[in-house]
């Protein structure tokens, strides 16, 4: 299994270019699904999460072609209603496949997800939604199977903000017939790239970027082209990466309006920061400041960006809260940074950071995506060397991120 080894305490400077956004890849890849036409994505991530799911929708009959950033699909011949365990359990994200394949063929079979690091991360309200519009579902032998002739539209109000949800019945209200009102929508840019892909494809939408999506659903989608939107959350990550490190790099392909939060509190840190339309610049001299945040849905402060700004914490002057709201087990990093020397400790969903003035390298395990990058961050931080194991959980949602970092002056190596 790969490894990172990284050395701290170089500063990073230079030009780093953003990929296109894992989150919205997926959902994006499966609206494929929807129609018979052709789907042209551009700035399509090479991320081990996309090839599996390209993977899982090859084995259902779509066909793929990739060149370089671009993947062409066509479902024209879909010959499979079924997303097995093996797949499944590798990648919650392929729940996605459920709402296209029941809204546009009547049938999906889709294995259960099962457990997951970060949280019990049920899919209750996909199916409670999904019901809601006149599917019959039955869970058996560890697989949700779904059934309806056609979708009927109809009010949902789902218990939570879910960001999959939203997208799965979003799909499936394209095709439903009559008004689907999604009330409690998720408002994630990945959720409103999609509705724009959906659109192109066809669908009538309204409310994009609101928490109330009305689809008034169609017969039929045809084929679009779509660029995916850039990735908020590798951008953050490199954004705390200088935080952290300090310097000075400029971050291309991206957009700061889809992450004020998080730049809100950059700014709080001590980063100075400027952006244009499809680039931020982000500059460090001094030693970060600790900051207090919450997570919370779009667009308040983004799980996904946790355990990077507590990276930053543990180098940071002062002492600092974070409070985790939406997944219940979401600290995991924090014993893997406590071994470089940083000074967390837990009390239920919050954590209470004291920063200090230098990490030490050690070997540390990356338990999750996010906590993975985490580590990654406190490594260019601390002094000599920190061997990072486990790195394919960094994989499934960063492309090439020891490469992106070495350009930018990084002593960072991936060992086979
Ligand atoms: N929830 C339920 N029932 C449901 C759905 C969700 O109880 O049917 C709960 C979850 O357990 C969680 C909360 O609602 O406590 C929010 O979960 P959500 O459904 O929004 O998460 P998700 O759709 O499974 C997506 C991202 C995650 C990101 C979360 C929150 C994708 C493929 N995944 O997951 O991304 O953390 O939204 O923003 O879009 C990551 O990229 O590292 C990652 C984990």
């Amino acid at each position: 299994m790969d490894k990172l080894l990284i050395t701290g305490g170089y500063r990073l400077n230079g030009e780093i270019a953003i990929s296109g956004a894992k989150n919205a890849a997926l959902p994006i890849l499966c609206a494929g699904l929807l129609t018979a036409g052709d789907v042209i994505l551009h700035n399509v991530p090479a991320l081990q999460d996309v090839s599996t799911m390209l993977k899982l929708l090859r084995q259902l009959g779509l066909s793929v072609t990739q060149h370089e950033g671009v993947v062409t699909l066509n479902g024209a011949a879909i010959s499979s209603l079924e997303a097995p365990y093996d797949l499944v359990k590798t990648m919650r994200a392929s729940i996605l496949v459920l709402g296209p394949l029941l809204a546009r063929f009547g049938e999906a079979k889709v294995s259960l997800p099962g457990g997951c690091a970060i949280g019990s991360r049920p899919v209750d309200q996909h199916i409670k939604g999904l019901q809601a519009m006149g599917a019959e579902i039955t869970i058996e032998a560890g697989y949700i199977h779904a059934k309806a002739k056609r979708l009927k539209g109809t009010r949902v109000v789902t218990d939570m903000i879910t960001v999959t949800g939203t997208e799965n019945l979003l799909m499936a209200a394209t095709l439903a017939e009559g008004v689907t009102i999604l009330e409690n929508a998720a408002r994630e840019p990945e959720v409103t790239d999609l509705a724009h892909l959906l659109v192109a494809m066809g669908a009538k939408i309204e409310g994009i970027g609101t928490d109330r999506l009305v689809i008034e659903g169609v017969e039929r989608l045809h084929g679009a082209t779509h660029a995916v939107i850039a990735d908020r959350i590798e951008t953050a990550t490199f954004l705390c990466a200088v935080a952290a490190a300090g310097g000075d790099i400029t971050l291309k392909n991206t957009r700061s309006d889809i992450l004020d939060v998080a730049i809100d509190k950059l700014h709080e840190v001590g980063v100075v920061i400027t952006s244009g339309p499809d680039w931020i610049r982000a500059q460090m001299a001094a030693r970060p400041k600790a900051v207090n945040f919450r997570t919370t849905e779009y667009p308040g402060f983004p799980t996904d960006m946790q355990a990077q700004f507590m990276a930053v914490n543990c180098v940071a002057q002062g002492v600092s809260h974070v409070t985790e709201t939406i997944f219940e087990n979401r600290f995991m990093h924090v014993q893997e940074m406590n071994r470089l020397g940083a000074q967390i400790t837990i009390d239920g969903h919050s954590a209470m950071i004291t920063g200090v003035e230098q990490l030490v390298g050690a070997p540390v395990m990356a338990t999750d995506l996010r906590a993975s990058a985490s580590l990654v961050i406190a490594g260019l931080a601390a002094q000599g060397e920190t061997l990072i194991e486990r790195i394919y959980h960094l994989d499934r949602g960063y492309d090439r991120m020891e490469v992106k970092l070495s350009a930018v002056g990084a002593h960072i190596e991936r060992i086979k």
